[in-house]
């Protein structure tokens, strides 16, 4: 092991025979080490600040020096210090490298053995039904539009042609958001109770022609039981165009059934009322359980109260007043709106009998629709 020599020569080659004796040293020593440990020991018997070797350098070679030597040793020094630091890192790389090159050994992986495969979830059955109807749409031409929630009360009603005041309101359920008072009635906010506001939103934007459905969540004051809920979803269409009539309307909602529900379904018609359409109509669609007789093996059918129909929509042409808030020429172009409950159409189609399912979470009830 390497020991500081206490320098008598101070001379230039003296100087060099004991840097060489140093170094030699050095090597030998960081090459005999072989871990972590090893190299610990090593760094501390060269750089420890308590009798390290390059502690000892300094007190034994250069503080003992004769003045004229100062400079020389002191050069000498500060190479030896690079050396040692270098050799002594070097080292470090070295055990590490090798350690963790046989903890990699130890670490070996299989990646023949088969992965922990994670179940895909699915649409949830709202959503599903939701873009099934949204589908049947687009097939038709019509693209998709989207608004706001948190509506005015100019978008929900007014726009809409329901006045201030107006009974049909009251129809409506609606939650308002608080502290709206001091504003006029038009920019108090609410909580949209139907998808129909975007119909306004969708014309204010482009000029006619104009095909859209609008899928979305709506809000009503409504207490949750199991076929209300005071959160549920509607999908809105809005078709205007010149030469639109009556007949499109019956002729597209009639096909929109038959996607829905299978081509044997008849659809019917039956007035209706809502502020912004004139005229209007429910929707209504043959049993598709009993086909419409209303009895099933004998007995009443459950699926439609032994009626033989089933109401599934609101629709009717677009009120001339409605074309007035958005600058269309009621003279020049007709339409169409309709509007249906996403989560009574998917409880029709799937024959759930609690509404309060869809929210729920159960993954007992999600799972069935995988
Ligand atoms: N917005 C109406 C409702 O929620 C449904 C509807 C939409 C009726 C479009 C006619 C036309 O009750």
């Amino acid at each position: 092991m390497y020991i500081v020599p206490k320098l008598e020569d101070f001379s230039a080659s003296a100087l060099d025979a004991a840097a060489r004796d140093l170094k030699s040293a050095l090597q030998s020593e960081s090459a005999a080490i072989a871990s972590e440990a090893d190299w610990k020991v090593l760094r501390d018997r060269w750089m420890a600040r308590k009798n390290g070797v390059l502690t000892l350098l300094n007190d034994q070679w250069l503080k003992a020096a004769p003045t004229p030597a100062k400079r020389e040793v002191g050069q000498r020094v500060n190479e030896v210090k690079k050396i040692v630091e270098e050799q002594i890192d070097a080292a470090l790389a070295r055990v590490s490298s090798t350690v963790s090159a046989s903890r990699l050994e130890q670490e070996r992986v299989d990646i023949t053995l088969p992965g922990n495969r994670r179940k895909l979830g699915i649409e949830h059955p709202l959503i599903r039904t939701m873009n099934e109807i949204v589908g049947v749409f687009k097939a038709m031409g019509y693209s998709v539009a989207e608004g706001p929630e948190v509506e005015t009360d100019y978008y929900n009603f007014e726009s809409l042609n329901f006045p201030p005041n107006h009974p049909a309101r009251d129809t409506q359920d609606t939650l308002m958001i608080k502290g709206q008072q001091g504003k006029p009635l038009r920019e108090r906010l609410l909580l949209r109770t139907h998808t129909s506001p975007v119909q306004i939103r969708a014309m204010e934007k482009q000029p006619p022609p104009i095909r859209i459905v609008v899928p979305g969540r709506v809000h009503r004051a409504d207490t949750a039981d199991a076929t209300h809920s005071p959160i549920f979803h509607q999908v809105e269409g809005l078709a205007v165009d010149t030469n639109i009539t009556f007949c499109d309307l019956k002729g597209t909602l009639d096909q929109a059934a038959k996607a829905m529900f299978g081509s044997s379904v008849r659809t019917r018609f039956y007035p209706s009322f809502f502020p912004f359409t004139e005229p209007s109509a429910d929707m209504q669609i043959s049993c598709f359980k009993c086909g419409g007789s209303g009895r099933l093996k004998g007995e009443r059918c459950g699926m439609c109260k032994a009626s033989g129909w089933i109401e599934i929509l609101g629709s009717g042409m677009v009120d001339p007043n409605v074309y007035g808030f958005v600058d269309y020429d009621p003279k020049k172009y007709s339409g169409f709106a309709f509007g249906m409950g996403v989560e009574r159409i998917a409880i029709l189609k799937y024959g759930i009998d609690d509404i309060q399912l869809f929210y729920q979470g159960d993954v007992r009830f999600l799972r069935q629709f995988a």
